[in-house]
């Protein structure tokens, strides 16, 4: 076994394994349903499959132009168009990145530097702190509480400053299942307006919104637009989160920063996922019906959970459902998850692992994208947990 000598210096020292390896591999151990992990527990459309594999063999090999496959870019394009009445031009201010992971670190590389300031919303998806502690930004917290997970403006306030080099949200938010009101957005304009101040925009859930609400994003108001990278999914959108293909649009003045830095960290992406995505989304639209798709489950979910001691506000948004534990354990989130991978076979994310600081609301979060039989199993094991703990 070879070995290096000299001491590792990490860059990250307090990343270790993320929760996600850790709840999923001890599902698996205890052969646990797992509603930790937030990935799609079914097929995709064969049709896009097809369309892959007619990729493949017509020969879309090779790498593809360094921005995107440009029918890509102008599906991308048309679908702001439809939704927000936004013109994102294909050419200059769209980007297909290799997933929002992607996207979200090229960035921040491209435009955070050393003690910029930096606001993010926690519980917030894992990639974001670290990818500014490598730029070495300063990052300032505002934590969402349990239940309602709204967001302190006027804390917000009390942070922003000159110094303040972007916004990070994230809507409909992972873990939550909140969204962003048109209020909030309105409120974030405003904090924002006559700075130079960035908002990076997660909005990989963008379609998979339900009870009839609208995605209000970053291109829903001019005044984010003109200052926004927004950040998308198409692994999120069409069940294919392996793929790792996604998109970033933006004004053609932060897009030419983020490809200076995109074209060393990838250069460009997949190539016949690229052609068979854009042929795809040229028919039908899917993701039009994808909000009803999972409300369906996330009702039959919750449906199902009926007369247990969980305590929830149904989520508006993403395939995520938190429930609140408390009246079955004090413990600690961290350990009620793994306990209840180990006694009763089911596997969640606790929350306070996404905060700064310790946060305890004793919640859990549960991943819906699953088969209907598969989320009947686990309200059943939760029925279960609760009958068995009630204080
Ligand atoms: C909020 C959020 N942002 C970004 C991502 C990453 O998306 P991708 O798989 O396209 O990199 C995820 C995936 O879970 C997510 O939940």
């Amino acid at each position: 076994m070879p070995h290096f000598s000299s001491r590792v210096s990490s860059k990250l020292p307090l990343v270790g394994t993320t929760i996600f390896t850790v709840m999923s591999a001890l599902a698996q151990e205890h052969k646990a349903i797992n509603l930790s992990q937030g990935f799609p527990g079914f097929a995709p459309d064969p049709k896009l499959i097809k369309k892959a594999a007619k990729a493949m063999k017509q020969g879309f090999n090779q790498y593809a132009p360094m921005a995107g496959w440009l029918p890509l870019r102008e599906e991308v394009s048309a679908l702001f168009e439809r939704r927000d009445g936004v013109s994102y031009h294909p050419e200059k201010e769209i980007t297909i990145c290799a997933g929002a992971t992607q996207a979200l670190f090229t960035a921040i590389q491209a435009l955070v530097r050393e003690n910029d300031e930096v606001i993010v919303f926690t519980p917030a998806y894992d990639c974001y702190v670290p990818a500014l502690e490598l730029v070495q930004a300063k990052v300032h917290q505002v934590a969402l509480r349990a239940p309602h997970y709204q967001i302190d403006w006027e804390q917000v306030k009390q942070l922003f400053s000159r110094r303040t080099k972007m916004i990070i949200i994230n809507t409909p938010h992972n873990p939550t299942g909140t969204m962003m009101s048109a209020k909030d957005i309105a409120t974030l304009a405003e904090i924002t307006k006559g700075t130079d101040c960035i908002v990076l925009s997660d909005e990989v859930y963008e379609h998979i919104v339900f009870d009839g609400q609208k995605h209000l994003g970053a291109a829903s108001h001019p005044e984010l637009v003109s200052r926004s990278l927004i950040v998308g999914s198409f692994g999120k959108t069409f069940h294919v989160t392996g793929w790792k293909t996604g998109y970033v649009c933006g004004p053609e003045a932060l897009m030419s920063e983020f490809r200076k830095v995109h074209q060393y960290n990838v250069f460009c992406c997949n190539t016949p996922v690229q052609v068979a995505l854009a042929e795809y989304m040229k028919g039908e639209r899917p993701e039009e019906s994808l909000g009803t798709f999972y409300q369906k489950k996330r009702d039959l979910f919750l449906q199902a959970l009926g007369g247990s001691a969980f305590e929830f506000q149904p989520s508006a948004g993403t395939y995520f459902q938190v429930l609140n534990y408390k009246k079955l354990s004090d413990d600690a989130d961290t350990k009620v998850a793994k306990d209840w991978t180990v006694d009763f076979g089911i596997a969640s994310i606790p929350i306070s692992v996404f905060y700064q600081y310790p946060v305890q609301d004793h919640v859990l979060r549960f991943c819906f994208a699953k088969e209907d039989d598969e989320l009947l199993k686990a309200a059943k094991r939760l029925h279960k947990i609760s009958k068995t703990l009630l204080k």
